[in-house]
């Protein structure tokens, strides 16, 4: 690119992001910027997106209860997880297919989680590899779905060990893959099929087929699922694309302790509902619980994971932290998580969204505002560090009248 043309874009970038004034924000020039079937495929949830409007629904439900007249001049956000010092509570959830949806997305992403000092998880499902994002950014951490099948799990551990990973995510709630209709209508398929209206979409969207898909061929060539396996998996243009979800489905609590053996590093077992799974995981040594139901994009009907959060946090009685994402977009949010016991949450579409419209600069205004809008709650509750949350914080609001 010419310096001319990079002015232009930073200009437009910065121009575009003057707009987002709420993380719900990014998602409205997402929905303009992405072809329909990059942004429905990030956007939906499975079926009836039911349980995905529960993530958002279940917020709302909560209302939150202030102290006064405290001195809360003193306040900081930096939450400690795992040991580390975090300069927010909020880190980045996996979500695949990023750089499909943002320039070097993963990569995007892990950089600047690294700059601002809060954790990113790099999708299991995603274009680039893993090696190349660990070196960027070598506190990142690293989400995975295992096989049912010991002989194939462990030289891909052994591959994110030797990429330098200290923190690994087993996702253990996609045994098969959800029914994505809502993906479907929108024109997403897996494998990626080009035709007529793939290349409509295309010229309807020129900011991203240019400055995005092109610029990816160009320079990195056709993208791969890079990270499936211990090997680099098939392009995404792949018939037999499907092949590579083959055997998750006899994963079960044998194989998680055999993981646990295989794998030197922390441990988190992520898309935990129900209290005594939350149990079992500390029984099996695991280091850390993410309650989750991804995003409303596995089992349709299944509860946001703040309903089932005080009881999975009761259950593990504070042995390990237990983190929260699906539906988490406002500070707001972050506040009643965190005062219903979660030790740190993550977000995914919004962070997605963010890096697919404004690249860096986007990431770091949803850093931002999302700080912003917790510190602003913090000295409006009465709070000056948020270890002081508890569940006096948050009322449910009643249900009828
Ligand atoms: C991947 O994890 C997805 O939900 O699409």
């Amino acid at each position: 690119m010419t310096s001319a043309v990079q002015t232009n874009a930073v200009l437009s970038t910065s121009h575009r992001l003057r707009k987002v004034l709420a993380l719900d924000d990014f998602e409205l020039l997402a929905r303009q910027h992405l072809p329909r079937p990059v942004f429905g495929y990030i956007a939906n949830g499975s079926e009836t997106n039911g349980s995905r409007d529960d993530n958002r629904a279940a917020f709302a439900e909560y209302q939150l209860l202030p102290k006064v007249l405290v001195d809360v001049a003193s306040r900081s956000q930096s939450t400690s997880l795992f040991g580390v010092e975090h300069a927010a509570p909020f880190g980045i959830a996996p979500v695949g297919l990023s750089a499909l949806a943002a320039y070097r997305g993963d990569l995007v992403l892990a950089q600047t989680a690294r700059r601002v000092g809060i954790p990113m998880i790099m999708s299991g499902a995603s274009l680039i590899r893993m090696e190349d994002v660990a070196r960027a950014a070598p506190d990142s951490w690293f989400q995975a779905y295992f096989p049912g099948d010991v002989g194939r799990i462990d030289p891909f551990v052994d591959r994110i060990a030797a990429a330098g990973f200290k923190t690994l995510v087993a996702t253990v709630d996609v045994p098969v893959i959800s029914n994505r209709e809502n993906a479907a209508r929108a024109g997403f398929t897996a494998p990626l099929r080009p035709g007529p209206r793939l290349a409509l979409d295309g010229i309807l969207h020129p900011r991203w087929t240019v400055g995005t898909f092109l610029r990816t061929l160009l320079q990195h060539g056709l993208p791969h699922f890079e990270n499936g396996s211990p090997q680099r998996g098939l392009p995404i243009l792949a018939r037999n694309v499907a092949y590579q979800h083959d055997g998750r489905d006899s994963l079960d609590w044998r194989c998680m302790a055999h993981l646990r053996k295989r794998w030197g590093g922390r441990l988190v077992v992520k898309g935990i509902l129900r209290a005594e799974d939350a149990r079992r995981a500390v029984g099996e040594g695991l280091d850390g619980i993410m309650v989750s139901n991804h995003g409303g994009r596995q089992l349709d009907g299944t509860p946001s994971p703040l309903r089932v959060l005080p009881g999975i946090v009761d259950a593990v009685g504070g042995a390990v932290p237990v983190m929260l994402d699906s539906g988490v977009r406002r500070g707001s949010d972050v506040i009643k998580a965190l005062a219903l016991g979660a030790s740190f949450v993550f977000l995914g579409r919004p962070f997605i969204f963010a890096a697919s419209v404004g690249g860096q600069a986007g990431v770091l205004h949803l850093v931002r505002l999302l700080a912003d809008e917790i510190d602003r709650n913090m000295a409006m509750l009465g709070i000056n560090r948020l270890a002081e949350l508890d569940r006096s914080f948050c009322r449910e609001r009643a249900t009828s009248l």
